[in-house]
């Protein structure tokens, strides 16, 4: 059964409050908090999104005690690579020293879902190394005030592969459904549109609430599990009020779900992935503990991943 042996993570150093942003916009700390629960986020000014993902993946393979070389396969969920080509999985490959396949995915905001995914279907016995990194404040429109407030920067990793004693992946389900509403939007090379995140908040909302329950529900159905097994939820964190409606909807406490979205607001693909490695780190994980990871997106997409660690 393939396993979680090892997660990383990093965040850029210039830290943006609230307050930072009521010097450029018609905003205020206590709209966005009251509104998001969103205080701080990681903007990377220095830093690109392949040395964020690059330290992150480090510190994977060192918590996983892995080689570079033992790698037999990166999966990188990213939308705001540096390069397009090559990819951030192929530039990762290099400068780790591996050699083998590697290839980014677009999964948006399920991203790390997805490449989990991928990876385990992919890895071949071998030991995979699976990211979600996202540089979001290359796409974001600093002059919207409904958008700009919600997203940061920063990379999560993790290595898979084979596990002992009952550890392991016991459930993975991914989705994607049309976005009929237009829900949200990046504009690509082709399209002459200005490559920002657009998004309608309120259709997002309320896509986000009502999957976030069903995924939950359907992921640990298929892996015979209920959510009083759980110990922790790590959902992807849009808006805390979002997970705050889903934790209601599905009758647990909301202090169940391991929640970073003060500190570092939304990043995408690398949200549950920077979670799963503060929770692994934070000693409030114990082995054989139950969690499920659980995601929604652009696309629109969602995923969820029940993992007894
Ligand atoms: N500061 C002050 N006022 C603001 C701000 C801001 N930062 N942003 C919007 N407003 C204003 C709007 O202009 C509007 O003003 P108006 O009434 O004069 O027109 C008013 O606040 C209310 O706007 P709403 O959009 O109705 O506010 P709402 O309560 O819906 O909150 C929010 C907006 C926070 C964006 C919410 O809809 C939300 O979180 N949606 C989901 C966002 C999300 O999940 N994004 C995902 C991104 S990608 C992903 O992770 C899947």
């Amino acid at each position: 059964m393939t396993s979680i042996l090892g997660t990383g993570s990093s965040l850029p150093e210039c830290v943006v409050t609230n307050e930072d942003y009521t010097k450029t916009l018609d905003t205020s700390d206590e709209w966005i908090y009251s509104r998001t629960g969103i205080k701080t986020r990681h903007i990377a000014k220095t830093e690109t999104i392949t040395e964020l993902a690059l330290e992150a993946a480090k510190r994977a393979l060192l918590a996983a005690n892995t080689e570079a070389g033992e790698i037999g396969l990166i999966v990188s969920a990213c939308i705001t690579p540096y390069n397009l080509c090559p990819s951030l999985s192929c530039e990762l490959m290099a400068l780790l020293g591996a050699s083998c396949p590697a290839f980014d995915i677009n999964g948006a905001c399920s991203g790390f879902i997805y490449a989990l995914k991928t990876a385990d279907a992919m890895r071949n016995g071998k030991k995979a190394l699976v990211l979600g990194a996202e540089k979001l404040s290359s796409v974001t429109d600093f002059t919207d005030r409904a958008t700009a407030v919600l997203f940061g920067d920063g990379a999560g990793a993790c290595v898979i592969g084979d596990g002992e004693g009952g550890a392991g992946i016991l459930g993975l389900e991914i989705f994607a459904h049309p976005d009929v509403h237009g829900v949200l939007r990046i504009a690509g090379l082709d399209n002459p549109e200005p490559s920002v995140i657009r998004m309608n908040g309120r259709e997002t909302f309320k896509f986000a609430t009502r999957e976030l329950e069903r995924v939950v529900n359907l992921v640990l159905e298929k892996a015979g599990h209920t959510k009083d097994d759980v110990r922790w939820f790590i959902p992807h964190q849009a808006n805390a009020r979002i997970v705050m409606t889903a934790a209601e909807r599905l009758n647990v406490p909301y202090e169940r779900f391991y929640m970073n979205i003060e500190r570092i607001a939304n990043t995408s693909s690398a949200t549950i992935a920077i979670a799963l490695d503060e929770l692994a780190r934070s000693g409030e994980l114990e082995r054989g503990d139950l969690i499920v990871l659980a995601a929604f997106g652009g696309g629109l997409t969602s995923g969820a991943c029940v993992v007894r660690w």
